[in-house]
């Protein structure tokens, strides 16, 4: 008995859990049941949160080891959090595409927490997309084939002076990693370690090609991967609020920060927890 309450948010995936303080020390059992909430919902979201950097290193400690980004540089005295920052100077922000966190390292992290301190007035919502469903949806014969390949994935273009990583914003340090980034091959097919269901694992930031095809014989397929993978009906949406949270399974989820909000501010924290 944790308290924990689970509504879905959407079809497809996504669910708000209440009921829970997540500054605190919790117990094992309540950890228990937001890992159980994350396997079914693939992302969840928390309101009305305070969290110190400290409370939210601990609370992502308790799904496993916290990564620090290669080329993003986080906060002086803890750089396992990321802060996110869109400065209302800045015209790009970060993540402003399809992507998942990380699968350009050789062993990808499973999940990122995310934290608003501080939401514009209007705009600045992000989407997710269910992989497990797209792949799901996709014809048998489709899926045997793409059940036998691996495909590339590199941080270099996307963390490179035309990527949008890379783009200047006023308060966020980000490193170019063209001609630095290593490439590490990963199955197209990526089945969950705890729940056995299988998820398409292409990138649009980071996926290059097909492993042992060229990147112009992979180029279609990709694209229609691409497309195929960010249809609606496999989509929610998420309006955050100062206090926010959400929880998303890299493995599983791709998420798009959506750039919508024009001379304000918006600034986030996040967490990314590796396999343990
Ligand atoms: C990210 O890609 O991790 C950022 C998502 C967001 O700011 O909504």
């Amino acid at each position: 008995m944790t308290g924990l309450t689970v509504r879905k948010v959407a079809g497809a995936l996504g669910a708000e859990l209440g009921g829970v303080d997540l500054s605190r020390d919790l117990d094992d059992g309540t950890v228990a049941a937001i890992r159980a909430a994350l396997n079914t919902h693939q992302v969840i979201f928390f309101r009305d949160q305070t969290l110190t950097p400290e409370q939210q290193l601990a609370f992502g400690r308790r799904f496993g080891p916290l990564n620090i980004h290669p080329y993003v540089t986080g906060m002086a005295a803890h750089p396992e959090v990321m802060e996110i920052i869109k400065e209302p100077s800045d015209k790009t922000n970060f993540g402003g595409g399809w992507h998942s966190d990380m699968s350009f390292l050789e062993t990808p992290s499973i999940g990122s927490i995310l934290y608003a301190v501080e939401t514009p007035d209007f705009g600045g919502d992000t989407l997710f997309a269910s992989q497990a469903a797209a792949y799901d949806a996709l014809s048998e014969g489709l899926k045997r084939t793409l059940e036998g390949l691996n495909a590339v994935h590199s941080a270099g273009r996307e963390y490179s002076a035309k990527g949008s990583s890379a783009q200047k914003r006023a308060s966020m340090q980000v490193a170019e990693a063209e001609g630095l980034a290593g490439e590490f091959v990963h199955p197209v097919v990526k089945v969950h370690p705890e729940t056995g269901r299988k998820a398409l694992y292409v990138n649009p930031a980071f996926t290059m090609n097909f492993e042992g095809w060229t990147r112009r014989e992979s180029k279609p397929l990709l694209d229609f991967l691409f497309e195929h993978s960010r249809q609606e009906a496999f989509t929610c949406r998420f309006a955050w609020r100062d206090g926010s949270v959400a929880f998303w399974d890299n493995r599983q989820v791709w998420h798009y920060a959506l750039n919508d909000y024009p001379g304000q501010r918006r600034h986030m924290r996040r967490v990314t927890v590796d396999p343990a």
